[in-house]
């Protein structure tokens, strides 16, 4: 009779002893009259105490499984008679997490889940999410784009695309490229389900159990989900006002060798810091000399509120390291699910494989209807608009934050992109915090999971101004302040000044 326990597993030992041998019995494997080894013997057979053994027996005895009879021992009933429903009662359920693969089997942080539902949630209004909102995503473009591409492609739309995705879209985004300096042709060039699809497949490529990687801290968390769920040893390079810190970068390399170094140096998330001009060539100088690929992940670079000179790290890149990951989830609309890759010819053709090996190609559709905005020249256009109102919108969250005057809270302005990074007072309860948050029905992005590794010293917390209606932004102010004031304490215990009345 074999059985095995797992010690990992919820239920008792007993009870997994009783399960095998009723499945045994079930299956015909023991049939009336068997005999089972005694307590002792089986106690001994799988390393634990008699007693375990004693209460499977006991329990099997009175369930009718089993007999004791005088001389043989213990001996399967015979009058145990096998139905569909008694199957059912013992067949144990599926542990489903012992057998999915190690990437997998931590749930991971739910920080971005949790940011997507409160979206939907009846009367919050939510800082949370990275994407436009009602007012600013461009529903009239997409209006105008859709008979064009209809009539235009027609039943092209509806059918498949090369692995890589549409040529005449890679050799547009190749075009744009060029315009900003980046020398990539069509065969170094591939099409994504997001920014997101890339960073997955490029982590699967490169990425091994117990591989290192550097990247900002804090630095995109859904970047760092990726790269932790994958085995790898995240390591954060602190950022300072200018974006990552490449005097720290240095020391770094000096004792440690990353497979991959991985930043948004252009409006990062979630601090919205642009790497200067020095401190991209320094990383550069980096890379080549300790032979380090470098992924620009760069989804708000076109968000800028006043245009900025420093060129993106792959347009500076003569020797084909860093791997550019471009999107039109800020641009446009982040339900197209649609970026791009520029590097390597090699590594693209990999990528390739890895496309055809999990969804073949990004959606039709929506490769169509990009395409028709690039070359329509509407994409320029949409995006002078969009600028000019989500700048609008950041004004507007900088003038709300302005009209209160916490001891210890501050955050910086940045030129471009969709997030303010706030340092909250020291002596804030976080938990508390948010849990005040949940209450007065205001979502915010928590800020300790963006940093690779915990952090304790400062509360922060990222806010998103593109997604809630502009009437909405000062009333959602309004009751991060108020959560602020219920998580706090001042030295005498006493409550900070209240801003319940502050009306704005
Ligand atoms: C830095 C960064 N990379 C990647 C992504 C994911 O983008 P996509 O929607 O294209 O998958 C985001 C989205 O917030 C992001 O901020």
């Amino acid at each position: 009779m074999h059985i095995t326990l797992n010690k990992q597993l919820n239920a008792p030992l007993y009870q997994q002893i009783k399960n095998q041998i009723i499945r045994l019995i079930l299956s015909g494997s023991l049939s009336a009259g068997d005999i089972l080894p005694s307590e002792r013997q089986l106690a001994e057979q799988l390393g634990i105490n008699r007693s375990t053994v004693n209460k499977a027996y006991w329990e099997l005895k009175s369930e009718g499984f089993i007999d004791a009879q005088m001389g043989s021992g213990t001996i399967v009933a015979s009058q145990f008679s096998r139905t569909a429903e008694n199957t059912d009662a013992y067949i144990p359920p599926m542990p489903w997490p012992q057998i999915m693969t190690q990437p997998y089997q931590l749930s991971g942080n739910t920080i971005i889940k949790t940011a997507l539902e409160a979206i939907g949630e009846p009367d919050t209004i939510s800082f949370a999410g990275g994407f436009a909102g009602d007012d600013v995503i461009p529903v009239d473009l997409v209006k105008s784009l859709m008979p064009k591409c209809l009539s235009t492609y027609g039943s092209q739309l509806l059918h498949p695309t090369p692995l890589l995705g549409l040529s005449a879209l890679r050799s547009a985004l190749c075009k744009q490229g060029t315009l900003k300096g980046i020398q990539a042709g069509i065969q170094q060039c591939m099409i994504t389900s997001g920014a997101q699809q890339a960073i997955s497949y490029l982590t699967s490529l490169f990425i091994s159990p117990g591989d290192m990687i550097f990247t900002a801290a804090p630095s995109y968390v859904g970047a760092i989900e990726i790269f932790k769920a994958h085995g790898a040893k995240v390591v954060g390079i602190p950022v300072d006002q200018f974006g990552m810190d490449t005097d720290i970068l240095e020391n770094y390399l000096i004792r440690y060798r990353p497979k991959l170094i991985y930043l948004n140096p252009n409006f990062q998330n979630p601090t919205g810091t642009y790497l200067p001009l020095e401190r991209r060539k320094k990383l550069l100088d980096l890379a080549y000399l300790y032979q380090i690929p470098v992924i620009e992940d760069d989804p708000y670079s076109e968000i800028y509120f006043d245009r900025i000179d420093v060129p993106l790290l792959k347009a500076m890149d003569r020797h084909q390291y860093v791997i550019y990951i471009g999107t039109f989830s800020k641009m446009l609309f982040m339900g197209g699910r649609l970026g791009w890759i520029f590097g390597a010819e090699e590594v693209i053709q990999r990528l390739g494989f890895m496309k055809q090996v999990t969804d073949l190609h990004a959606n039709t559709l929506h490769q169509y209807l990009v395409l028709e905005a690039l070359q329509s020249g509407m994409l320029p256009k949409h995006l002078a608009q969009f600028r000019a109102q989500v700048k609008a919108k950041q004004d507007v969250m900088v003038e709300a934050l302005n009209a209160y005057h916490i001891d210890g809270m501050s955050f910086n302005i940045p030129e471009g992109g969709f997030y303010l990074w706030l340092e909250l007072p020291s002596r804030l309860n976080a938990h508390s915090f948010f849990e005040a948050c949940k209450t007065l029905k205001v979502a915010v992005m928590p800020g300790d999971p963006f940093f690779p590794q915990a952090t304790a010293e400062h509360t922060y917390v990222r806010i998103n101004y593109t997604y809630p209606a502009i009437s909405d932004i000062h009333e959602g102010v309004r009751r991060i302040m108020k959560a602020i004031e219920m998580a706090t304490v001042t030295s005498q215990n006493q409550k900070i000044e209240s801003y319940n009345d502050l009306i704005l």
